[in-house]
């Protein structure tokens, strides 16, 4: 019996697939370092919590981030056409939270905390980040539920070195 036919109803009844489950256990135990992703413009200004962030290539520059398309920050992004990457220190688990929607804070309210300016695109990025990237998109594609948005990098601001936020295990910590 092929893999579908030993599940026809997943997508009928919206029940998960054993399959999705194991991703999102599997990647768990990966760790990854912690950004938040903001953009302003004509849309407006938004940011989240991402850990899906990838290099894709240095010449040109560039990177990817993936975004829920339910995210409110999604359509933000996509319409400014720009976005900054931030990565967080240990320091900024607090910020991870907050643009995690964790604390109840949305949309603009989010950036009442931290220290922010602003780089070539004018989305905001973080003084206190290990280093942020100022990004113009070059392209993005939907795959099922995410965006997948690559950013030309059109601006770096490195910032001090010291200890990283690291997510795994669902839980947060300090390398
Ligand atoms: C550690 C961590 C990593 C996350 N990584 C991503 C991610 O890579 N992409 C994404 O779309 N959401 C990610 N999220 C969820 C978003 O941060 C969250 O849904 C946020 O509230 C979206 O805000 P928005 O709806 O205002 O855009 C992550 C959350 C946490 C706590």
């Amino acid at each position: 019996m092929s893999k579908s036919q030993a599940t026809p109803n997943s997508a009928a009844t919206g029940a998960e697939s054993p399959d999705a489950i194991l991703f999102r256990e599997g990647m768990s135990r990966a760790a990854a370092a912690v950004h938040v992703v903001t953009t302003d413009g004509e849309a407006g200004r938004a940011g989240f919590t991402a850990t899906a962030v990838t290099p894709v290539t240095d010449s040109p520059a560039s990177l990817l981030v993936c975004v829920n398309t339910a995210s409110r920050s999604a359509q933000a992004l996509l319409a400014n056409r720009a976005f900054c990457v931030n990565t967080l220190g240990a320091e900024d688990l607090a910020l991870a939270d907050i643009f995690a929607g964790r604390t109840g804070l949305q949309g603009q309210d989010r950036f009442t905390v931290g220290a922010w300016e602003k780089l070539e695109t004018g989305s905001p990025a973080l003084t206190t980040s290990l280093v942020s990237f100022d990004c113009r998109i070059s392209d993005a594609r939907v795959v099922a539920t995410h965006h997948v948005i690559i950013g030309e990098i059109v601006g770096i601001r490195l910032g001090e070195r010291k200890p990283p936020l690291i997510y795994q295990g669902r839980h947060y910590h300090k390398l």
